[in-house]
């Protein structure tokens, strides 16, 4: 059972991914974090972010690690385990520029499928293009959707002390960033079934969304 999970920021994505695999038994894999990794290391070896060739000749060098355990999952770069250092907002505004490079959504791309690939039990991938990319045929896509405001209310509650109107406007700028990039840009599957979580609680969200794994699980 492969289960795609895709959305823009602040939809609750994470949380939904983690609560499902924890209800359902399966592995989890925060695409997202891969992705700011990517971006951690490149910031701490001084590679220009503003410059795809320079990001695109090292990409290769870093040795990305993911736990999938939806209980506590990781995430290490060369063995250092960057879980805080990659949500910084240093890492949040350039993660757009430097996973806009073809080069590194090739790399990352692989390490995705291979983790899905060995995943024996199943796997809820979140992300923003793994229904529509990485993995096309998955058994069950979902697409978050909520409103800009709804979706800065929460970054903000989580990233505590911060001011909804900036949280707002980064978010509103790196959705467009992420929804219009040429490589595998944020988008719906077409076979996707899409959740408007705007008025709906977090539990509320994990309860459709297990309940369509389970639908699905049951015509399997
Ligand atoms: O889910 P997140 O906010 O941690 O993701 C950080 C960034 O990573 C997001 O702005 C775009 C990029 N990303 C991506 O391009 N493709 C994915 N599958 C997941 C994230």
């Amino acid at each position: 059972m492969i289960v795609a999970i895709d959305g823009p920021a602040g939809t609750g994505k994470s949380s939904t991914s983690r609560a499902v695999a924890q209800q359902l038994g399966l592995t989890y894999l925060d695409t997202g974090a891969q992705y700011r990794a990517m971006t951690w290391w490149m910031v701490n070896n001084g590679v220009d972010v503003s410059d795809p060739a320079a990001i695109a000749a090292v990409v290769d060098k870093p040795e990305i690690v993911s736990g999938t355990d939806p209980e506590a999952p990781t995430i290490s770069v060369d063995g250092v385990d960057v879980s805080g250092p990659i949500r910084t907002p240093e890492v949040t505004a350039e993660v757009s520029a430097v996973s806009a490079v073809p080069e590194v959504r090739a790399r990352i791309t692989r390490l995705q499928r291979a983790i899905a690939a060995g995943a024996e039990g199943g796997i809820v991938v979140e992300g923003r293009d793994i229904g529509t990319a990485v993995l096309p045929d998955a058994d069950l896509k979902v697409f978050l959707t909520a409103s800009p405001e709804a979706r800065a209310a929460r970054r903000s509650g989580e990233l505590k002390g911060s001011d909804v109107h900036t949280t707002r406007e980064a978010l509103i700028k790196r959705d467009a960033a992420d929804s219009s990039r040429k490589t595998a840009p944020l988008a719906k599957a077409a076979d996707a079934v899409e959740v408007d979580t705007t008025d709906l609680t977090l539990l509320q969200v994990i309860e459709c969304v297990v309940t369509l794994v389970e639908e699905k699980r049951a015509t399997k």
